[in-house]
């Protein structure tokens, strides 16, 4: 049986999934159940300093965006960090962690960009006995328009300022985590590595909109005919999550620098192929609070057992394995030459690929009096839209040729050739060796 137990930043846990910070980890009562779900972590939910408490709207806080099966893909959310008193969180975390001695317990901080805030409150965070701390750089509504947050997460010179505080005042492992409203991941994940960081972790949720009410004219979620930008995540931000992931992973500047997968995890695979793009675990918010926690439980058994199928013994065995196939697009093979094959038994005949590829792509394929779909080899260009756009799964595959391949039929050539592929600045091996 494949072992499922993560090692993170030292932080042991009995299976690389946590919950990320937000609702499901605000509170003793829901932690504890999430542990008896099988959850291997939790990042408790954003604490921040001693004062007046935050105060959350009392209209909507989230909208969502759902496919045509009404699944949720995303959501968005104008919530604040925790608006329970420091003093409660803080004792309900000792006792979930003394409780609970095997399950990762890490809390995430947001105070203010004062090293005094910051020197403050981690002795109270220690006391509790708490596995790490996670800094929230990422919140992009409310505690960004206050200085913190984003606000933070976006000036690198910020991010490796109150790293260092936190490591100069605290012996707890420091997880950063990051926001994706930036133009280059790369740049903040190298601010807290300069800053002592012992890991990053992403993403935070992206700013969004998701909707306009068409009748009174305000953003959505509504507040009283207004409306706020939220922050967006769930299965829709999955593949930007994924790349950012794969750039720290990839950045020579960060090489080695653990890294906690977060973004639309809702199954077991989107974790195996953050933990492939580098991320030693992952951290789930929004499959949670759409699926109640034991979701988990499939996400345990499905990662087992592909590990099983695959003989990785451990978790360590594919983290990161996909990296080294992440390149850059100079470096793709021109020479890897694929056709659109449409199955005839599959095909319903609605006529999406032609439209599709006659419309607005490179008018492959040909559409018969009897509505009998057939790719012209010589014009595809194997953009896989007509793939894309099929209602019928695998009823349009593409199949591999060989570079320069005929078409028996017609005897014409329909794979191109790049004769001059040895020197082809695609091609890495005509490339100096530096490069
Ligand atoms: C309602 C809500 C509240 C959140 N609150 C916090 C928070 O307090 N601190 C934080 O670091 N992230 C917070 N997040 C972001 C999540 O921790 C996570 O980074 C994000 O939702 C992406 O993961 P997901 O796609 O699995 O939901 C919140 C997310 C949601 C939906």
């Amino acid at each position: 049986m494949a072992d499922l137990s993560s090692e993170f930043v030292g932080i042991k846990s009995p299976n690389p999934f946590w919950l990320a910070s937000a609702p499901p980890t605000d509170k003793e009562y829901n932690v504890r159940r999430a542990f008896e779900a099988g959850w291997g972590g939790v990042v408790w939910k954003t604490l921040g300093e001693e004062g007046p408490p935050v105060v959350n709207v009392n209209g909507p806080r989230y909208g969502a965006i759902w496919g045509a099966d009404r699944r949720l893909l995303g959501l968005n959310n104008i919530e604040l960090i925790t608006d329970r008193p420091l003093e409660v969180n803080l004792r309900e975390i000792k006792q979930v962690k003394r409780d609970y001695p095997d399950r990762a317990v890490v809390v995430s901080i947001m105070v203010p960009c004062e090293e005094q805030a910051w020197k403050s409150i981690l002795p109270l965070v220690e006391e509790t006995g708490a596995d790490g701390i996670e800094l929230n750089f990422g919140c992009p509504h409310g505690m960004s328009e206050r200085g913190m947050g984003s606000a933070v997460g976006q000036v690198p010179e910020y991010i490796e300022m109150v790293t260092r505080w936190c490591k100069q005042y605290s012996r707890m492992p420091v997880i950063v985590k990051l926001t994706p409203n930036i133009t280059d991941i790369r740049k903040p994940a190298r601010a807290a590595k300069a800053g002592g960081a012992d890991a990053v972790s992403l993403i935070n949720t992206i700013n969004s909109i998701t909707g306009v009410d068409l009748d009174s004219f305000a953003p959505e979620p509504t507040i009283d005919g207004k409306g706020s930008h939220g922050g967006y995540c769930g299965p829709a931000v999955k593949p930007i999550a994924l790349s950012m992931v794969s750039e720290i992973a990839r950045d020579p500047e960060t090489h080695g620098l653990p890294i906690s997968g977060i973004g639309g995890v809702t199954t077991w695979r989107d974790a195996a192929e953050f933990m492939a793009l580098g991320a030693g675990n992952v951290q789930v918010c929004t499959a949670a609070m759409t699926y109640g926690f034991k979701v988990v439980q499939e996400m345990i058994s499905g990662l087992s057992q592909w590990m099983d199928e695959k003989g990785h013994a451990s978790v360590a065995d594919f983290v990161g394995r996909a990296v080294p196939n992440v390149t850059d697009w100079q470096y793709l093979n021109l020479n890897y030459i694929t056709k659109a094959r449409i199955d005839q038994d599959a095909c319903i005949k609605c006529g999406r690929c032609y439209a599709a590829c006659e419309d607005t792509s490179h008018q492959a394929i040909s559409m018969s009096a009897d509505r009998v779909f057939e790719v012209k080899d010589d014009e595809c260009v194997a953009c896989n839209l007509c793939v894309n756009v099929c209602p019928v799964e695998g009823c349009i595959t593409m199949e591999e040729l060989a570079p320069g391949a005929m078409d028996e039929r017609t005897g014409r050539k329909v794979a191109k050739e790049y004769a001059n592929w040895t020197t082809h600045p695609n091609n890495p091996a005509a490339r100096p060796a530096a490069e």
